[in-house]
């Protein structure tokens, strides 16, 4: 039978017709009517030719093709011992999705597929051992076919502080594939793996593109054989994952988005479908987090000008960092303690805990619970739960705890759980600071989603942040089990402006931390005005981090009216559909969000650098309704914007009002913002 999936303007086409392995005729665009002659004829007509010098039948690339039938690509599923042959149990429907069921030797292997609403396809892969010795599964990625006009890669690479860098790429015949061993997504993650046609761009071409939902290792690629065939491959990275008679091996899922509407078009079928299952939890507070703040200088003295501060200004949450705990006077020490330090805290968080909450703020905590410092009592006393020994390299002064060991495990929950069972804790930020480096991590990364699982399930108001050394661990297997991401450790606008767009196109705004830092970031030694750290934070789930304790009366009154504005907008903005422009001057860059019902857009256009030429290019509003009129004014943040020329533009001033089809053309003049500076428009339908 020819099984066909369709939502949203999007089709999956399998032939599972025979003996053979189905075959995904097509993922991609919707294609019109198609009763089952027409699905027949489909899959007939695509039959590929016999090639010169190749096997004697015409060759489909399977689901899982083998190399014994023909397929010198790259394996999708991989299980040892080795199996010649594999049978086709049967495929059929299961609910609204389409379950493939076959057999490689005594591995049974299950592929089911489901299009959400949105259009994003899930494929789910899993292998039960039905013999009576060992396997091993090396491989159960999900292979899916691009057409070979999908000839450009948009995948992403970074560093510290430096997350969701974009690298392009065409690449000729043969694979590009990115493995990851980080043993969580680490600053050079591949993120949302994108194949398009040449020159994509946000707001228009055809792509092609997948996501493992696994916050371990991955590999990633792209197949484009000589035969004129091209795949898509995904999946987690396994280095042998061994299996006892009996067992079976799930495999995250793997999440693949299709647009002919650029990358724009995949954040508006992915944003609504994350919106759909992850923990809605009310407006977002406005966060201030102490760690740039006061780093490990911690006292009630030292916090309790902050906090007032904090209230001030109207934050909403004030989330206490890294340095509370026993014995945690710097990095080197402690993890693994997780008791309030007794020297800095004599009557616990209390006190604290206390004057935040009389400020009317709720309060967050910071915690690294899958590491341990070699110089901690909980090494000294258990050298064996520890998944790195304390000879092993080390990172950041620090190891990891085997949380795939059952006490290791207890012994963090029930601190955990003793924590937030004492104190009205509202938020935990979640640490990770360096990479697992050991083979087999995937156990560790169950294990924590099952620590992440029970403590949500004993717990099921506290909000969880994930953090790794910034945002090395953003992915959407941790997003259905937290609340929010930290970025990236880099709180300069200019670095933020590039990292919230990249990873804006798979994660929606409300999801991500981004918060107003110091004049001079921290960690690039870079100043900023105030104006563009306002205007940079606003977009995403926003904070403070900074000693606003020892602002004057007029900056604070800056920092009070930008989080009335976020409170104004912040529905919109954490609701609404993400817009992107393709600018050609690279010191440009423009971006927004549109109401879901298109009666609203704010939008910020961005000097990264000087403007390439004298004047810059002109200021384009899309996704709005083109038959509309809006009226257009600028967003005053509380900050002033710096220009570098005499006049601004005459238009400025009061606004102007014209219809979503003329704004989206991109004709408002712009004025000549100094470099480091962004000008946000709000337009309202009139
Ligand atoms: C790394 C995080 O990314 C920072 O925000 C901060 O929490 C430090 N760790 C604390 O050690």
């Amino acid at each position: 039978m020819i099984h066909h999936l369709r939502a949203a303007g999007v089709d999956l086409i399998i032939d599972a017709r025979g003996t053979a392995a189905p075959v995904v005729v097509h993922w991609g665009r919707a294609l019109g009517d198609l009763d089952t002659a027409a699905l027949t004829a489909l899959a007939d007509a695509s039959a590929p030719a016999i090639a010169p010098s190749s096997i004697d039948h015409p060759f489909r690339v399977s689901v899982v093709p083998l190399l014994t039938e023909g397929w010198t690509g790259r394996p999708a599923v991989e299980i040892s011992p080795h199996a010649a042959a594999l049978r086709h149990i049967g495929t059929g429907r299961d609910g609204d999705a389409v379950l493939t069921m076959l057999a490689l030797g005594d591995a049974r292997i299950e592929l089911r597929y489901a299009l959400s609403p949105e259009g994003v396809l899930l494929v789910d892969r899993r292998v039960r051992n039905d013999g009576p010795a060992d396997i091993e599964v090396r491989a159960l990625a999900a292979l899916l076919p691009v057409p070979s006009r999908a000839r450009e890669v948009l995948d992403f690479t970074g560093r510290w502080a430096g997350e969701r860098e974009p690298q392009r790429l065409r690449p000729g015949h043969g694979v590009w594939a990115r493995d990851t061993r980080h043993g969580r997504g680490g600053h050079d993650d591949p993120f949302l793996f994108t194949v398009g046609t040449p020159g994509f761009g946000f707001r228009h071409g055809e792509v092609w593109a997948t996501h493992v939902a696994w916050s371990g290792d991955r590999s990633v690629w792209l197949e484009r054989s000589d035969l004129g065939a091209s795949v898509v491959g995904a999946g987690e990275r396994l280095d042998g994952h061994v299996l006892a008679p009996g067992e079976t091996y799930a495999a995250p899922t793997v999440v693949a988005v299709w647009s002919d509407e650029g990358l724009d078009g995949l954040s508006a079928r992915l944003h609504p479908w994350v919106r759909s299952w992850a923990t809605p939890r009310g407006p977002r507070p406005v966060t201030l987090n102490t760690w740039e703040a006061v780093y490990f200088d911690h006292s009630l003295e030292r916090l309790t000008p902050l906090v007032e501060a904090a209230a001030r200004v109207g934050a909403e949450r004030l989330v206490l960092d890294d340095g509370w705990f026993h014995g945690r006077t710097d990095d080197r020490r402690a993890l693994g303690d997780w008791t309030v330090d007794e020297r800095v805290w004599p009557d616990g968080l209390g006190p604290l805990i206390s004057r935040v909450s009389e400020a009317g703020l709720q309060f967050g905590l910071w915690v690294e619970p899958e590491m341990v410092s070699a110089d901690s009592d909980l090494a000294r006393a258990h050298p064996d739960w520890m998944l790195t020994p304390a000879d092993a390299v080390s990172w950041r002064w620090q190891h990891v705890l085997d949380l795939t060991h059952p006490d290791a495990w207890r012994h963090v929950f029930d601190s955990l759980d003793a924590l937030l069972t004492q104190y009205p804790i509202a938020a935990l930020k979640w640490d990770h600071n360096r990479d697992l480096l050991v083979p087999h991590s995937g156990g560790q990364v169950r294990a924590l989603y099952r620590l992440l699982d029970a403590l949500r399930a004993a717990h099921p108001d506290v909000e969880i942040e994930s953090c790794a050394s910034g945002g090395a661990r953003i992915d959407l297997g941790i997003l259905r089990r937290v609340d929010r991401f930290w970025t990236s450790d880099t709180n300069d606008p200019l670095a933020r402006q590039r990292i919230q767009r990249w990873t804006g196109i798979l994660i929606p705004p409300e999801f991500l931390g981004s918060h107003v830092g110091d004049e001079r970031a921290h960690t690039t030694g870079r100043t900023a005005s105030m104006a563009f750290r306002l205007a940079t934070a606003l977009f995403l789930h926003a904070g403070i981090e900074s000693d606003i304790s020892r602002l004057d009366d007029a900056q604070l009154d800056v920092l009070a009216r930008w989080t009335e504005v976020y409170r104004t907008h912040r529905a919109l903005v954490h609701g609404g559909t993400a817009v992107r422009s393709d600018d050609a001057d690279p010191a440009l860059l423009q971006h927004g969000v549109v109401s879901p019902d298109r009666t609203e857009g704010l939008f910020a256009y961005v000097a990264l650098d000087r403007f390439e030429a004298a004047l810059p290019s002109p200021i384009s509003l899309p996704g709005l309704d083109p038959l509309r009129r809006y009226r257009v004014r600028v967003c005053d943040v509380g900050a002033p914007v710096r220009t570098v020329q005499d006049a601004d533009p005459a238009w400025l001033a009061n606004g102007v009002e014209l219809p979503g089809s003329v704004l989206a053309e991109g004709v408002l003049t712009a004025p000549l913002l100094a470099p480091g500076e962004a000008l946000l428009l709000h337009a309202v339908a009139v």
